[in-house]
This record gives C-alpha cells, structure tokens and sequence, in this order.
C-alpha cells in the first residue's frame, strides 16, 4: 500500500489506543443473533437496514472494527469481507471469530483504497466506520469501484444537524444551538482529539454518491425507543427523541 495520507495515519493511532474501550461493545454484539444498530441498539425489526437478501452475496464491510457486523452478515449467509485501518480494532475481531467458529477475512487496510478488484461486491456497508472517519472523496468513489452494478451501498452515521450542535468539549452532549456554519462543512479535527471525521451536508452526500455511480434509495433518520440507553455521552435521550443523531444511507450502484 502506498504511503498513509495525514488523516488516516492519525485515525489508525487514534483507533489503535481505543481499540480496548470497545472490546466488550464488540463481545455483545458478536453475542447477539439479532442485529441492533448504532448507538440506541434499534432493533433491525424497526430500521431493516439488511432490506436485501443477502445470503450468497459477496460483501464487504468498510471500517469494521471488532467485526460484528460481519459477523452477523456471515450468520446469514453472505461471504463477507472486513477491512478496518486498526490492526488492534481487528485484534478482538480475531480472538472473536475464533470464539465463534466463524472465519471470513480480515484486511489490516485503508477503506479509501482496498487492494481488491472491481465489481468484486454486491453489499457494501459501514457503521461509524469509513463512513465517519474516511474521507468520502475517496473511500465513497473506492466503494463504487468495489460494488457490482446493482449492488448496494448502506452506511450509518452521526446525524448532519447533531454535528451542527456538538461542543467542541469531549465528553458534552449535543445543545439545542446550531454551534457552528453547516456551509463548507467537511472534515473535523475536534480540539484536543487526535481523531479526524469527515461530515457532509445532505446535498453533497447525494451529488457525491451520485457522480460515483450510486442512486440514493433511503435516508433513514433514527429515533431511538422510549427508555434507550446508550453508553455514548455526546447525545441524551431527551435530544435523540426529538431530532435525529444518527442517520442511515442507502445508495444503489447504477453504472
Ligand atoms: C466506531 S468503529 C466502527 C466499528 C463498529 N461498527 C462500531 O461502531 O464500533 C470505527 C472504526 O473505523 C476504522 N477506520 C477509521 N478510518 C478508517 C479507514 N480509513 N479505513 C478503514 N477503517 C477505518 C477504525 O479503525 C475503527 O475501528
């Protein structure tokens, strides 16, 4: 692989010193049959974010971390791939596939570009992944590559209008104030926080996917239940029930 751009040599530091805050989130998840999403833990019942059929598909998950996802995608079927820049990340995946009997690859690896070839998918997904910490000039691009046509595209994410209401103060939930311009948002390096994340106002997700070669079929706006709990601190229940804080694409490759 070619030399690590800035954003992602500090993300793989960043999510190498992570990687053990989320060794029991990883262990649930591995544990559950039914899939649960995003930080609430909404049932897939209520979002259907898997509304193909997915058994026998090739696909590849973009910035999997402890692999659950795949996990439950291999459960049902489908040859699945993870990619994550973390070798720690894919670390607990390892130990967990082992525990689990369950073998799909693993690629220590940059989800802007995956040394695999065209048309090589037909789903690709991200939860919190490439999706939020990617920069999606390549990583969305580098999916449309990897996607046969037909194939589909799912990611999950903060929401564009809590971003807008984030302190800057780690640890602080979203206000209900617009704490910074919407315009010309793109990548941010929160202060203190080594990590890099890239955020898109609604209209450059679409021109984006759009001149990649995807079809926009969903945007999912997610409302947890009454009575949610997340571990998270960045949002409280009260803000979460009322706007969005987390958002699910779905985007078809066309051509
Ligand atoms: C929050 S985890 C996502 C996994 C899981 N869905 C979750 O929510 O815990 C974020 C993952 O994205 C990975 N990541 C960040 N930048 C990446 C990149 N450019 N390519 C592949 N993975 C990346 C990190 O290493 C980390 O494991």
């Amino acid at each position: 692989m070619s030399e690590l751009l800035e954003h992602v040599a500090r993300n793989r530091a960043y999510w190498d010193d992570l990687a053990r805050q989320y060794v029991e989130a990883g262990e649930r998840a591995w544990a559950q049959e039914e899939p649960a999403w995003g930080i609430w833990h909404v049932p897939e019942a209520e979002l259907q974010v898997f509304s193909e059929q997915l058994s026998g598909k090739d696909a590849i998950e973009l910035g999997c971390g402890t692999a659950y996802i795949s996990a439950w995608l291999s459960r049902r079927g489908a040859r699945v791939v993870g990619i994550d820049n973390s070798e720690a990340q894919l670390g607990t995946a390892r130990r967990l596939q082992r525990q689990y009997g369950l073998d799909f690859p693993l690629i220590h690896g940059d989800a802007e570009e995956i040394a695999y070839p065209d048309a090589s998918f037909d789903f690709a997904i991200s939860e919190y992944g490439a999706c939020l910490w990617a920069d999606p000039h390549r990583w969305v691009p580098e999916a449309a590559r990897l996607l046969r046509p037909g194939g589909q595209l799912v990611f999950l994410t903060n929401s564009f209008l809590m971003t807008l209401c984030m302190p800057p103060d780690e640890g602080v939930a979203a206000t209900e104030r617009l704490l910074r311009p919407a315009f010309g948002m793109y990548r941010i390096d929160w202060p203190g926080n080594p990590g890099v994340e890239f955020h898109l106002l609604h209209g450059d997700w679409i021109r984006l996917l759009r001149r990649s070669g995807f079809e926009v079929e969903d945007l999912i706006e997610v409302r947890p239940a009454v009575g949610a709990i997340s571990r998270y601190p960045f949002v409280t229940l009260e803000w979460a029930r009322q706007w969005p804080c987390e958002e699910v694409w779905k985007a078809r490759k066309t051509h």
